[in-house]
């Protein structure tokens, strides 16, 4: 499908999309998390797809919910419409794994969009803040949630009350981002690790997506017995028979997401 506001490459069993309206630094406008709730859609339907990089430019991962599309809308508009929350849900029911490569800015609905992926790469360069306070809001698409779980309340009353801005090196700190790299090798990094994803067992991957995203859904106990289900579950597929025996013979595994 062609797109406005991405652009979507797949090579192997990586897809990657890069977010593309550089005149905004990337600004999350209708159209553009429409057309990602789409692209992610249908990255879960194409088989070869086994994982997914998700990338602003090197200035921007994205500077946020588009100012220019949200100041004439009312509360009336954004209350009937729920701005943003359909595709937002849409974006979150990718089954596969989604890495966000993060250069630059990662503001308000962008750090959001960043922390709806599984997991976070961060350039050298980035910069995290929810910096809707300063425009007489406060985040909207998840960011005292997911923001909160991440790095605690303390970090996260911090950033959302005074708008500041978090450095890769604070947010590693943190626990936002999974590992920081210098930016030049960012894509690289964020796509090795794709690869190396989509080497696994599709079925082993997209259970253990649901069981970690669980952690944050419900208690301890039930969080375990789901765990452990999924776990029992798993044996009942060819990879796990493939993967033991691969291991077994000291070769490696060729899965068939069966
Ligand atoms: C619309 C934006 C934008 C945004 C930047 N631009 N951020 N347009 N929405 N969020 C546009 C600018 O207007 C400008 O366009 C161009 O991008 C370049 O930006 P500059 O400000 O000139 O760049 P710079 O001086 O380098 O500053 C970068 C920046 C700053 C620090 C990132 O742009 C900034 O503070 N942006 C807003 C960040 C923000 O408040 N985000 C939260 C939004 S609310 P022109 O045409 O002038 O060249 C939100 C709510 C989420 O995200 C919840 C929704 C439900």
């Amino acid at each position: 499908m062609a797109y406005t506001t991405l652009v979507v490459e797949v090579d192997g069993t990586v897809q990657t999309i890069r977010l593309n309206r550089p005149d905004a630094l990337n600004a999350l406008n209708s159209t553009l998390l429409s057309e990602l709730a789409d692209a992610l859609r249908e990255a879960d339907q194409n088989p070869k797809i086994r994982a997914i990089v998700l990338t602003g430019s090197e200035k921007a991962f994205a500077a946020g919910a588009d100012i220019k599309e949200m100041s004439d809308k009312s509360f009336a508009d954004v209350f009937s419409s729920d701005l943003f929350a359909r595709d937002a849900q849409g974006i979150c029911a990718t089954r596969k794994p989604i890495i966000a490569a993060v250069s630059g800015y990662a503001l308000g609905g962008g750090c959001e969009l960043a922390m709806m992926c599984d997991f976070i790469i961060a350039a050298d360069t980035a910069k995290f803040g929810q910096p809707e306070i300063n425009l007489g809001v406060m985040p909207g698409l998840g960011g005292s949630q997911r923001l909160t779980l991440a790095v605690g309340k303390a970090k996260a009353m911090d950033m959302v009350l005074t708008g500041r801005f978090m450095d890769a090196e604070e947010a590693e700190r943190a626990g936002l981002v999974s590992r920081v790299v210098p930016a030049k090798n960012l894509m690289q990094e964020a796509t090795a690790a794709a690869v190396k994803i989509g080497e696994k067992s599709l079925l082993s991957l997209m259970a253990a997506k649901e069981a970690v995203n669980r952690a944050f859904e419900t208690t301890l106990a039930e969080g375990l017995l789901f765990e452990r289900r999924s776990f029992q579950g798993l044996f009942a597929t060819e990879d796990k028979v493939e993967g033991m025996a691969a291991f077994l013979e000291k070769r490696q595994p060729q899965f068939r997401d069966k």
